[in-house]
């Protein structure tokens, strides 16, 4: 049942990127209520079943992005550099593939994208801090700085074309928290689905940030400027708080201090202790 009497129905086409990678395989086979048909994409074939089909491209390749997304449907964007890296690995997946990406949907005429940003674009604010959409971005790597470039190219696409995106900053998508960090930014699976329901059938999506967390007790970030989105995450970490590991970690320690976690204080690439 929908949530809002004017919701739009069930899509014929979901395109979801980075397929593959960590994330893709845990909702893989949870989308089937979302979409007719659910177009894998990676660099590599992926093998499929039921409503999926495969549809391998490098998103540094315009006319191969542009291939997949022809037929049109909304987006789900997660492939890219998801770590650390770098300059020129950040600079062909994130900054050339994003292009491409909001290129290619523009050419192909798709009207929604969820776009997978992260906590990193705002890494380097203290955990005390409480964020909303409005915060400035504090990004904690190179990464990050490919994040902020991305919610800015979907903010571009949606303010010149109505390209409509979810910009989602992701915490810790996993099946539970996997330290006391994570106690804060853990996002279930299930809640991400619900998230991907809301996106597809919420009559107007516009170009929101939403920060990717569940229901978390210890939470750093403010999700009420997103409220129309109706996206009510049901999950908790604190539900796992008894079996998540200690860090060991002393509270000064800036990997402790910032919301970033490790990654502030990566080896910067290019430096002697980063390559
Ligand atoms: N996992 C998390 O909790 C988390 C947190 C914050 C942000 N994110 C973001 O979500 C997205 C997915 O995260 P993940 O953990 O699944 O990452 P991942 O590294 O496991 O998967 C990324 C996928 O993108 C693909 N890819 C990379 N470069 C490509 C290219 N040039 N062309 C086509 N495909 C390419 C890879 O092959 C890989 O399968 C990433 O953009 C990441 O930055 C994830």
């Amino acid at each position: 049942m929908p949530i809002f009497p004017t919701d739009r129905p069930k899509i014929s086409r979901l395109i979801v990127t980075g397929a593959a990678g960590g994330i893709g395989r845990m909702i893989r086979g949870r989308l089937d209520h979302l979409a007719d048909e659910v177009v894998l994409s990676d660099r590599t074939d992926i093998h499929v079943s039921g409503n999926e089909v495969s549809r391998p491209c490098d998103l540094t390749d315009l006319n191969a992005v542009r291939g997949v997304l022809r037929g049109g449907g909304d987006i789900l964007h997660f492939g890219g550099q998801s770590l650390e890296a770098p300059f020129e690995t950040i600079r062909d997946a994130n900054l050339i593939g994003t292009y491409n990406l909001y290129e290619a949907a523009r050419l192909e005429g798709i009207r929604r994208i969820l776009f997978a940003s992260s906590n990193h674009a705002i890494g380097f604010h203290p955990r005390e801090a409480r964020l909303d959409a409005d915060s400035p971005t504090r990004p904690d790597t190179l990464y990050g700085v490919s994040k902020v470039y991305g919610e800015a190219m979907a903010r571009l696409y949606y303010e010149k074309f109505g390209i409509e995106s979810l910009i989602l900053r992701i915490g810790s998508i996993a099946p539970k928290p996997a330290d006391q960090r994570q106690l804060a930014t853990w996002m279930s699976v299930e809640d991400t689905i619900r998230l991907f329901g809301r996106m597809i059938h919420v009559t107007r999506l516009g170009c929101p940030i939403v920060y990717g967390m569940s229901d978390n007790a210890e939470a750093w970030w403010d999700n009420r400027q997103t409220a129309y989105l109706g996206w009510h995450p049901q999950d908790s970490a604190e539900d796992w708080r008894a079996d998540t590991p200690d860090d060991g970690w002393h509270p000064d320690e800036p990997k402790a201090r910032y919301q970033g976690g490790v990654f502030v204080t990566h080896p910067h690439p290019g430096t002697e202790e980063g390559t």
